[in-house]
């Protein structure tokens, strides 16, 4: 069904790099599979759609206006900018915490014994759009090891979610770079839904599926 026909959906997918020097970063292990299901479906749907991606091995989806970032600052401005024009927001992108706290204009040489590396943190996206947030529909995810439904409930009140969908990425077939995934779906209204395991296709569906349906409870935002 094309239920999500005059939305705007911003996604954010895959990870982002912290760069240490001119030959090294810190990042994570995100394929943006996750996101960028949910861009090619939320599209099928309907909707317009904006991808924020990081440095990713996929495909441009067809019909998605495609934004590639590297950092989570970079990231920060592409989400942040384009936030007012989305009436769903929905952030599957794995951010980096901490980025190296200066950038070696040249290759670091090695040195004997050990090297102390100097982290800051970069700056929370998802909380800032939750401040900023104006009606839109803000669905957030939460990669956690361990206490999975406290962790996810603190980051949906924190950051002034509708939703967010938990991942354990401990658990075999979830979370980072496979084409499955076992999330706990949970809602600002306390609602809380367990999936089983789940291509992420499907799960995409799935979590449009709970959007669309809240979205025609109170669309508190003039789409289109
Ligand atoms: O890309 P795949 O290989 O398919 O893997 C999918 C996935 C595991 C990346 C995905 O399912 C997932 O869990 N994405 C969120 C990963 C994450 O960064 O979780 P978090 O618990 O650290 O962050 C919570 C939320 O805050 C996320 O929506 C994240 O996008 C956001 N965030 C985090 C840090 C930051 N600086 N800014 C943010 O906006």
């Amino acid at each position: 069904p094309k239920d999500l026909a005059g939305e705007r959906v911003l996604v954010t997918a895959g990870p982002t790099r912290e760069e240490l020097d001119p030959v090294r970063y810190l990042s994570n292990h995100s394929s943006g599979k996750m996101g960028y299901a949910i861009a090619r479906a939320a599209r099928r749907r309907g909707a317009r759609v904006t991808l924020v991606t990081g440095p990713v091995c996929l495909a441009e989806p067809f019909g998605v206006e495609t934004i590639s970032v590297v950092s989570a600052a970079e990231m920060r401005e592409a989400v942040v900018s384009r936030f007012a024009a989305a009436s769903i927001v929905i952030k599957a992108a794995a951010v980096a915490d901490f980025r190296p706290e200066a950038r070696a204009g040249s290759k670091i040489k090695k040195s004997a014994g050990e090297t102390v590396l100097r982290l800051a943190r970069t700056g929370d996206i998802l909380a800032e759009i939750g401040r900023l947030k104006n009606g839109q529909f803000i669905a957030g995810f939460a990669a956690e090891t361990d206490d999975l439904g406290g962790n996810a409930v603190k980051k949906l009140k924190e950051k002034n979610l509708d939703m967010i969908v938990a991942n354990d990425v401990t658990r075999e077939g979830a979370g980072f770079a496979v084409d499955t995934n076992i999330v706990t779906m949970i809602f600002s209204d306390g609602r809380i839904e367990d999936m089983p395991l789940m291509d992420k296709e499907t799960l995409a569906d799935t979590i449009l599926d709970r959007i669309a349906a809240m979205r025609r409870q109170s669309p508190n935002l003039a789409s289109g």
